[in-house]
């Protein structure tokens, strides 16, 4: 038997739970360890709060209160949404207990002694007006790789690097704004640099890991790993085991993943078997899924790793690590600093919990980021949870117990129709495992979903309502079939939606089959159907509404976009400023770099009958083949310019944000040299 150990990140104990953590790592984490219980597979899932570093200590200090008030509320709060949403741990535990500071000590003194940890004199920002080194996210500014305004001292959210404070641009204390100076001081350094080889060889032999992951450590390796920091300055976290080490502490993300091992020790504790918790880091059978966003994974593929290489040759290192990318919320990027955010404990006072699970694993940012719309959500529960899947077992449950007493008829023979049926049930099974196996949450979600379109199209093909006064075993075949698939399908949507699918065992008076075994015929005839109730209640405009205004009204995004209307109602442009412009539609003919620069890109046009060539700043958001033959918009009557000396008639448009730039082109093929009118 396959012994799994799954982790999902330890999340901040700085703030309640959203629906963005959700996506990124808690809910496919715990989709793919029912899955792996109803296979009988030995599975553990870990979790617990991290409890140390900066994002912990900036909200004590906003809050007034002490780090340790802060991490003891948010861990209680976050652990009972978890529990609210049924998201199961076998162990939940925190980072500030004694268990882990011991824990981590010794991981940090392990890798000390392999000489692969030293001290070195370094430079640190410090503030001045604060009086303290400020470490991470004290310290705010420009990021030195993709230049986005507000990077933090220790990682960019926008680009994932992880930065040395130092490197910022424009840096600024991020509690009171000053600028700060460079200091000498002492810390110690896990010299990344000398585990390359031995990583890059690792990771090269993952052979089914995610591109995002893949690439992403890849880009490390090509700017060549280098020491890091590992200690701050400060006096929460745990404390340096050194004895000249006073006053500082482990780096957060040092300290961080050493706790799953150690919420594993305390599982082990906790059920009696203290010795246990080694055959899952030690057992070489077992498959360690680091489940994490997108902005976890430097230190998942690339830190953690090396820090397992180093702690020792006995215990596994991870064998997948399956990062979602992000979700956005009506297509702004979840803040919770300006309440731009969607909490789980405020949606489950409205909804129940499957109504979330149901349509974040449909939407799961597996391969790129993804998009919670209040309205595609309210469509997407009416019309598939309520419409497809309830009505299935309501409109199945009313037929039987009108017209069969209550009771799952006795089949007569199959015809090709009931073939075809029972040849889905028997393949749902593995079909839908193979999904869950390669973590395609999203894929095996939607092919559920039309399992029981399937049922609903054999129902209205077979038409009991009219069989049941012209061939009653005909029709008793198709109920008793229909009742054998919702069986089936209620075992295997319990991953995705335990609660309803719990309705209908009990509706049937069932307890859940093995995985492997609910693609059989397990509903004998006679068994009772009992009424489920409406499994899933849909939702009213009016509650929608409801909650499109929460959102806008809780978050400061509505002042923003406020002050934007007020702003532009001075100054509103005629058509004729629009004609002014002389839009035109242009083919990109030909397009080369220019030498020497990093951004620039010249680019040979086609207006009309006219050729031109213009420059462009887009050589890092373009490949020169991708826009070869494009149809783009430009400023027909710019002034000429010269840039880098070379001449430049006319002007592109683009829109971009801090991730992405995206030209604007013709959605439909126009003849180049075309005019823009509205
Ligand atoms: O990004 C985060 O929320 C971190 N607290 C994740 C830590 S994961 C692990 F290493 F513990
Ligand atoms: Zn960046």
């Amino acid at each position: 038997m396959n012994r799994i150990l799954v982790t999902s990140a330890l999340i901040y104990a700085n703030g309640p739970l959203h629906i963005g953590h959700l996506a990124g790592a808690y809910l496919p984490a715990d989709i793919y360890t029912k899955y792996n219980r109803l296979k009988g597979n030995d599975i553990i899932h870990i979790c617990g709060t991290d409890e140390h570093g900066i994002p912990v200590t900036i909200k004590a200090e906003q809050l007034g209160i002490s780090p340790k008030d802060i991490v003891d509320k948010y861990h209680k709060e976050i652990y009972k949404d978890f529990e609210n949403l049924h998201i199961d741990f076998d162990n939940f535990s925190r980072t500030s207990s004694p268990l882990h500071h011991k824990m981590a000590k010794e991981f940090f003194l392990k890798i000390h002694k392999k000489g692969l940890i030293e001290k070195k004199e370094g430079q640190q920002l410090y503030c001045p007006k604060c009086e303290r080194f400020l470490a991470d996210r004290y310290i705010e500014g420009e990021c030195p790789y993709c230049h986005s305004e507000n990077a933090r001292g220790d990682q960019c959210e926008v680009c994932g690097k992880w930065i040395e404070p130092t490197q910022l641009i424009n840096a600024r204390c991020k509690i009171c704004g000053t600028i700060p100076k460079i200091k000498k001081t002492y810390h110690w350094y896990f010299l990344l640099d000398k585990m390359q080889n031995q990583l890059e060889d690792w990771i090269e032999s993952k052979k089914t890991w995610k591109s995002n992951v893949k690439s992403f450590a890849k880009g490390w390796f090509k700017e060549g790993l280098k020491s890091r920091a590992i200690t701050r300055d400060m006096k929460w976290g745990v404390p340096v085991p050194l004895d000249d080490a006073k006053g500082k502490v482990l780096y957060v993300w040092f300290d961080a993943p050493i706790g799953y091992i150690s919420s594993t020790i305390e599982w082990a504790n906790e059920i009696g078997k203290p010795e246990l918790w080694k055959e899952y880091w030690f057992g070489k059978d077992t498959k360690l899924i680091h489940f994490i966003g997108k902005d976890n994974i430097v230190f998942h593929a690339i830190v953690w790793p090396a820090m397992l290489l180093g702690y020792n040759n006995e215990i596994i290192m991870p064998s997948e690590i399956p990062a979602n990318e992000f979700l956005n919320i009506e297509s702004r990027k979840i803040s919770t600093s300006r309440n731009w955010a969607i909490w789980v404990k405020d949606f489950l006072d409205v909804f129940p919990a499957d109504f979330l699970r149901y349509y974040l694993a449909a939407n799961l940012p597996e391969n790129s980021d993804m998009d919670f719309k209040w309205k595609e959500f309210q469509a997407k529960i009416n019309g598939e949870l309520a419409d497809i899947l309830g009505n299935l077992v309501n409109r199945t449950y009313v037929f039987i117990n009108r017209y069969f007493d209550g009771l799952v008829p006795e089949p007569d023979t199959f015809d090709n129709t009931d073939n075809k049926l029972i040849q889905s049930i028997n393949n749902a099974s593995e079909d839908i495992g193979s999904l869950f196996e390669k973590f395609h949450i999203r894929q095996a979600t939607f092919q559920l979903m039309n399992l029981a379109r399937e049922g609903n199209k054999y129902f209205d093909f077979k038409k009991p309502w009219v069989l049941i006064k012209e061939d009653k075993r005909k029709c008793a075949t198709t109920l008793y079939l229909l009742t054998n698939l919702i069986n089936t399908i209620s075992t295997l949507f319990t991953p995705i939606i335990p609660e309803g699918m719990k309705k209908i065992k009990n509706a049937l008076e069932q307890e859940n089959n093995s995985w492997d075994n609910a693609s059989k015929l397990n509903i004998k005839p006679r068994t009772r159907f009992n009424n489920p109730g409406i499994l899933y209640k849909k939702i009213d405009d009016k509650i929608i509404r409801r909650e499109e205004e929460r959102l806008m009204n809780n978050s400061n995004i509505e002042k923003e976009i406020k002050n934007n209307i007020e702003m532009t109602k001075d100054d509103y442009v005629t058509i004729e400023d629009i004609h002014k412009l002389g839009l035109k539609v242009a083919e990109i003919v030909n397009a080369e770099r220019v030498n020497e620069t990093d951004k620039l890109v010249k680019l040979f046009i086609r207006i009309g009958k006219e050729d031109r060539q213009i420059i462009a700043g887009i050589a890092k958001h373009y490949n020169i083949e991708e826009l070869i033959g494009k149809k783009i918009i430009i400023v027909s009557n710019m002034k000429p310019a010269k840039i880098r000396g070379i001449e430049s008639k006319g002007m592109l448009l683009a829109a971009s944000d801090t991730n992405t730039m995206s030209l604007l082109t013709v959605d439909r093929d126009i003849s180049s040299g075309v005019e823009i009118k509205c």
